[in-house]
């Protein structure tokens, strides 16, 4: 039996967790006021000891991703990325509506690592509340002075510019949130040059995920040792998994890095919905390699063990299906996700996410053949790793998986398959 972990959620539950008073009477801004001695090069150590990973999706180690900024540099931008567009993924949410503080404490702490006066926070056009919250937040921030012309010591501001997205999956790929940002189309820049030397508005740019941010204000005030007595080795710390589909109780909890995906599902998510059997798990958000449920229950919730099972943890969206599921309309609905959000501006992606979603719909509607099954394949192989940036590879993952692991379902659909089996779902 496995229990949540609270660490980012400690402040969470009460009506006005996300107010100012609230916050600080339990604790807010202790850690940021501690890093007001200290000089960036340790904080940034301080980061980097912790084993602190990002929560955006690729896990990179944060405090690593602060040291590539240049040693000489006029001017530095921290750009906050609560995009969360992630179909499966709303913890991001959970942060900015009910612990707004715990996110703006962290960006005073990472501004101050990074010698960064001026952060913006990209935060998805559909989040009402959570933009309602986080706007508020930050204007009982500058009144107390946590934000604004001294809040990085006498004279040295951090100022914070929030920014709504109008909706647009890609936005939430780094390069295309600074677009945004400059006012441009919300399309990926090539890298080289990252962002880290030539970022928002040509200047050194750290871009951080909501969560990742959220956890430094424990890593400053209890200490790197602390933070890795939590979780694994390789993954320290805990994870806000954000568990949708068919469980009983689907919700944002905590766990300790490292717990069995079965605990998640069965002990806090109440298990499969009335008694069912799982069939299918995707662990990570819907760009990440469905498992099945044998390879779902033998994973444990960290970045190593889901990626040795062939998928990754990603943004940490786990979205349960039971064993009435047709995988076939499952994948169907990513497929037209993925073409409505591909921006267009590669052409692997945008016609072959287009031919993906059309494949994919004509064999679940009983009009696909074994030839448009192997064209579909072929669609996701020639796309990964001919485009700009990993989008098309978050369509092609999810299009491999499904059809590898589950191709008796896709077979059955077709029109010319063997059997005489309705194809009908
Ligand atoms: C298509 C696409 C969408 C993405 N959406 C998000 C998002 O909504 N939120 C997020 O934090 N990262 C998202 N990312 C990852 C970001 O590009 C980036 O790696 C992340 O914000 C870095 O923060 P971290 O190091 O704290 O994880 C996305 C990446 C891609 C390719």
């Amino acid at each position: 039996m496995i229990a949540e972990t609270i660490l980012l959620k400690a402040r969470m539950g009460n009506t006005d967790s996300h107010t100012l008073a609230s916050a600080r009477a339990a604790g807010a801004y202790r850690a940021s006021a501690k890093t007001l001695a200290a000089a960036p090069e340790e904080i940034v150590q301080l980061v980097k000891d912790s084993g602190l990973r990002g929560r955006g999706g690729a896990g990179f180690p944060t405090g690593l991703k602060w040291t590539f900024l240049p040693k000489n540099r006029d001017a530095t931008y921290l750009c906050v990325n609560a995009d969360e567009s992630e179909p499966g993924t709303f913890k991001d949410r959970l942060i900015l509506e009910e612990d707004p503080h715990l996110l703006i404490e962290g960006i005073v702490i990472a501004c101050r690592a990074i010698r960064c006066a001026h952060a913006y926070l990209y935060i998805r056009g559909e989040f009402c509340l959570p933009h309602e919250r986080i706007r508020a937040a930050a204007d009982e921030a500058y009144a107390a002075g946590l934000l604004g012309p001294n809040a990085g010591g006498p004279g040295q501001a951090i100022d914070l510019t929030i920014h709504r997205g109008a909706g647009a999956y890609i936005c939430g790929e780094e390069t295309a949130l600074l677009n945004s940002i400059e006012g441009k189309k919300g399309q990926p820049r090539m890298k080289p040059p990252f962002p880290t030397n030539v970022g928002l508005f040509g200047k050194p740019t750290v871009i951080n995920n909501v969560e990742t941010l959220a956890n430094l204000p424990f890593i400053v005030e209890k200490g790197p040792d602390a933070y890795r007595a939590i979780g694994t080795e390789k993954s320290p710390g805990t994870r806000l998994m954000s568990v949708s589909g068919h469980v009983e109780r689907p919700g944002v909890y905590e766990v300790a890095h490292g717990v069995p995906m079965r605990g998640l599902i069965e002990d806090l998510a109440g298990g499969v919905r009335g008694g069912r059997k799982l069939k299918a798990l995707i662990p990570g958000g819907s760009s990440t390699p469905v498992l099945t449920a044998e390879e779902a229950y033998a994973v444990n919730v960290d970045f190593e063990s889901v990626q040795a099972a062939g998928s990754m943890l990603g943004s940490g969206g786990c979205i349960v299906m039971d064993e009435t599921t047709d995988m076939v309309w499952a994948l169907d609905k990513l497929a037209h996700f993925y073409a409505h959000e591909s921006c267009g501006q590669c052409t692997p992606c945008r016609e072959g996410s287009g031919w993906i979603a059309e494949i994919v719909r004509k064999i679940a509607t009983g009009k696909g053949t074994r030839a448009d099954l192997e064209k579909l394949e072929s669609l996701a192989a020639q796309i990964v790793g001919n485009t700009i940036c990993v989008f098309s590879d978050a369509l092609a993952m999810p299009v491999v998986s499904h059809v590898t692991k589950f191709r008796a379902e896709f077979e059955a659909h077709l029109a010319d398959r063997a059997s005489s089996s309705s194809a009908a779902p």
